[in-house]
């Protein structure tokens, strides 16, 4: 669902790569009428790619979701509601009243919840009546709020991904020159908002030496400010880069109001990489992944994709990363939460480990965060004004209540053509 996103190459890299344990015989790229110019140039690079690749996968290109979900075993969503125009709004109505405007934290990321988490519901239905069996793998931001919606307003098996998992692994391959089955990473908290609190390298804890020594993993999306390596040696773990938003909430503000009026927000530098990669695709001898895709911040995201459905399909039984229900994993937290940890994978689906140690000093972020999600996700779900401001009055980057309630009907009426159940 979004096949027409500029990151469905690296998806179908993926099927090819792993094609020997994970014989994928069809995939449907599924796009909406306003997208189809973008699905129709990453359809026919994707067939391309197959052909290059000589396998048996047929790639069908359609507008019609109830066709592509007939017998899908895996609906795999890459949605941006409203494209990157929307985007650029929830990344610069914010800054306008001195708060941060970010693609998923914050203001930014609720405005793309209330958008998509309705959208995702509506494919979610068709999904109980097609293919109610089928695995959902939400990729789709806010992740771990959109994953959360869909298990608890619809019966589908949702997992929520991200590829920041990943690419921690790939710094640790690389800081420790050992490949990824030598490593074993502990996470701890919500999607972009987690901790690192276990390092082992062949079972050797590397944490304590590690903390403040590096500027740990940071995606191409987020300014490289440095941390405080004293705050990281006191928390005892490595922060998820999206923390500095949290952390260095004043310097990175400073520095976003900076490089949008120099060279743009970060989703207008992304629209011009995505233009820039749809000249690409349109070359018709182009018929493999460019590597200008790994200058977007979700640059790997397929191998997590790919691999989970291998292990789900296989019955692997490795441990992953993902975005699942808490149960009683953290206790300081409601059993309903969606939460970022790792997972042994099996066949009847991902089965979350408990944590080793969650910093006490950590606790009340995760916590005040999970009950902004929790709040904006009923806000999605009903069109509920009140929730919304309730919500953002609430997120711990908003700091009145005053500026939380003029921005926050800037940017519903701002989005109103996407916001049926405010507007209805
Ligand atoms: C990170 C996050 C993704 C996010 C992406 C944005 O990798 O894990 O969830 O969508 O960055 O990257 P972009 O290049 O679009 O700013």
């Amino acid at each position: 669902m979004g096949g027409g996103s500029s990151y469905t190459p690296e998806l179908i890299e993926g099927f090819i790569l792993n094609y020997k344990e994970f014989p994928v015989t069809e995939v449907w790229l599924v796009d909406i009428p306003e997208g189809k110019h973008k699905l129709d140039i990453v359809g026919k690079l994707a067939q391309r790619m197959v052909e290059r690749a000589n396998l048996p996968i047929a790639v069908h290109l359609t507008l019609d979701r109830r066709e592509a979900l007939k017998g899908a075993d895996f609906v795999s969503t890459q949605m941006r509601v409203g494209l990157l125009q929307a985007r650029i709004w929830d990344e610069t109505i914010p800054l306008k009243y001195g708060v941060i405007g970010q693609e998923t934290t914050g203001p930014g990321g609720m405005m793309k919840a209330l958008r998509t988490i309705p959208a995702l519901l509506d494919i979610c239905k068709d999904m109980e009546e097609i293919c109610p069996d089928a695995w959902m793998l939400n990729f789709t931001n806010p992740a771990g709020m959109v994953t959360e919606a869909i298990n608890k307003h619809s019966k589908i098996r949702a997992i929520g991904l991200c590829n920041a998992p990943t690419g921690i692994y790939k710094w640790l391959m690389d800081l420790y020159d050992v490949p990824a089955e030598h490593i074993y990473a502990e996470f701890v908290g919500l999607n972009h908002l987690h901790w690192v609190t276990q390092v082992r390298i062949d079972g050797e804890s590397k944490l304590e030496g590690m903390l403040g020594e590096h500027e740990g993993y940071t995606g191409k999306n987020v300014p490289q400010s440095s941390w405080n390596k004293d705050l990281i040696r006191a928390l005892g773990a490595i922060p998820s880069y999206y923390l500095k938003y949290f952390y260095l909430q004043k310097e990175m503000l400073e520095d976003q109001i900076e490089t949008s009026a120099r060279e743009g927000t970060r989703a207008e530098v992304v629209k011009r990489l995505e233009d820039e990669l749809f000249t690409l695709y349109q070359d018709p001898n182009l018929s493999e992944k460019p590597k200008q895709l790994e200058q977007r911040g979700g640059a790997y995201y397929s191998e997590a994709a790919v691999r989970l459905m291998k292990s789900l399909y296989n019955d692997t039984r490795d441990i992953q990363t993902l975005n699942v229900l808490n149960g009683n994993i953290l206790d300081f937290l409601p059993p309903d939460a969606c939460i970022e940890v790792n997972c042994v994978v099996t066949k009847q689906g991902p089965i979350p480990l408990p944590v080793s140690n969650v910093p006490l000093a950590v606790k009340g972020l995760i916590h005040a965060v999970k009950t902004y999600e929790q709040l904006a996700i009923e806000a999605a779900v009903h069109g509920d004004r009140s929730l919304a401001l309730l919500a953002l009055s609430h997120h711990p980057l908003v700091p009145s209540a005053n500026i939380a309630e003029p921005m926050l009907d800037e940017m519903l009426a701002q989005n109103k053509h996407f916001l049926p159940r405010f507007f209805s």
